[in-house]
């Protein structure tokens, strides 16, 4: 079964690009930059991944993004993680990036873009590899800087695939970026969330009526609200869920426990993705095994949900094509 699911063709739709930070590069790249880490080995990193919920996860993501100054650090970064992906069946990737989390540091936006833009190129040429991004706004952040990064995020507006939303989601409703949400349909670009991982159903509710999405990040918590469900299922809107995030964020306390299979029994669009794979404990491939090992899934659902991320995915109809 592992030959099949690192063989089966994978895209993946929800990565922060942040969270491919591996220990081994974050070190290094403290050295090379000259910052300053509270760690003082990869294994003290490693060992400080030990969350309790979202916040707990944000506060080590944030800071061990402060090794990333340069666009050569933000090219390591993504061609260290497309690397990894590749050589483990991934065909595309849809990085959220969260510039914010960067501008706030003194970090320029055109160090962030001409950086992954170059990984990206590498990674179509290297590696045969697709990419799209998605420019996520931190919605713990006021709405007035969302809009702000919408309007500096101009010239980079071709490589940009789509808005989405992240960070600390409770307290922070999708109805909050209404006006981002507006003005990024009016550029021309997607609209995904983040809604009902740590936050309820009635986010997912809204991220669907306010911010018109065509993708929910997570879910999870839809199981709550039987008229959410079948609206989901109507729509056939495609939720992207990350079962090792969700077990290590202790979203549930077991894989066993998770509603990924209820959730296929209800007819709803599911795709596997691996959300921050050096803090959750693995990448796509670890993400798909992990659901093998909870649910024994058979080939055959392995191959649905693989293929309903590459009929989602932005992407040309024709890698569409050559990918299904
Ligand atoms: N940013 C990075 N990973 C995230 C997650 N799982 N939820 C919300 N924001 C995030
Ligand atoms: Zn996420």
């Amino acid at each position: 079964m592992r030959d099949f699911l690192k063989a089966l063709p994978k895209a993946e739709l929800h990565l922060h690009i942040e969270g491919t930070l591996e220990p081994e590069l974050m070190m290094a790249l403290a050295e090379r930059n000259g910052v300053t880490l509270p760690y003082a080995s990869v294994e003290e990193v490693r060992a400080a991944y030990d969350f309790d919920d979202l916040q707990s996860f944000l506060d080590l993501y944030f800071q061990g993004m402060s090794v990333l100054l340069t666009a050569r650090d933000f090219e390591d970064l993504a061609m260290d993680y497309f690397q990894r992906a590749a050589a483990e069946g991934v065909v595309h990737v849809e990085m959220h990036v969260d510039p914010q989390a960067h501008l706030s540091r003194g970090v320029a936006l055109e160090a962030v873009m001409e950086g992954l833009e170059r990984a990206r190129r590498r990674a179509e040429d290297e590696l045969d590899l697709s990419t799209a991004m998605i420019l996520a706004f931190l919605r713990d952040r006021p709405a007035e800087e969302a809009e702000s990064l919408l309007e500096q995020a101009a010239p980079y507006l071709d490589r940009i695939d789509a808005v989405g939303l992240d960070s600390a989601e409770v307290g922070h409703p999708p109805s909050k970026f209404r006006e981002a949400f507006r003005r990024a349909g009016e550029l021309g670009l997607a609209r995904v969330a983040h809604a009902g991982e740590e936050g309820p159903p009635a986010y997912i509710h809204e991220a669907l009526d306010v911010l018109d999405v065509c993708r929910i990040d997570h879910g999870v918590r839809c199981l709550e609200d039987e008229a959410l469900v079948a609206r989901l299922r109507d729509e056939a809107m495609v939720l992207t869920v990350c079962p090792l995030s969700n077990l290590r964020l202790k979203v549930v306390e077991r894989m066993e426990a998770h509603p990924l299979p209820a959730m296929l029994e209800a007819g709803l669009n599911l795709t596997l993705n691996s959300d921050d794979p050096a803090y959750f404990g693995g990448g796509m491939l670890e993400n798909f095994l992990a659901c093998q090992r909870a649910f024994g899934w058979s080939r055959e659902t392995f191959a649905r949900l693989a293929g309903n991320a590459i009929e989602a995915a932005f992407m040309s109809e024709a890698r569409r094509a050559e990918l299904r």
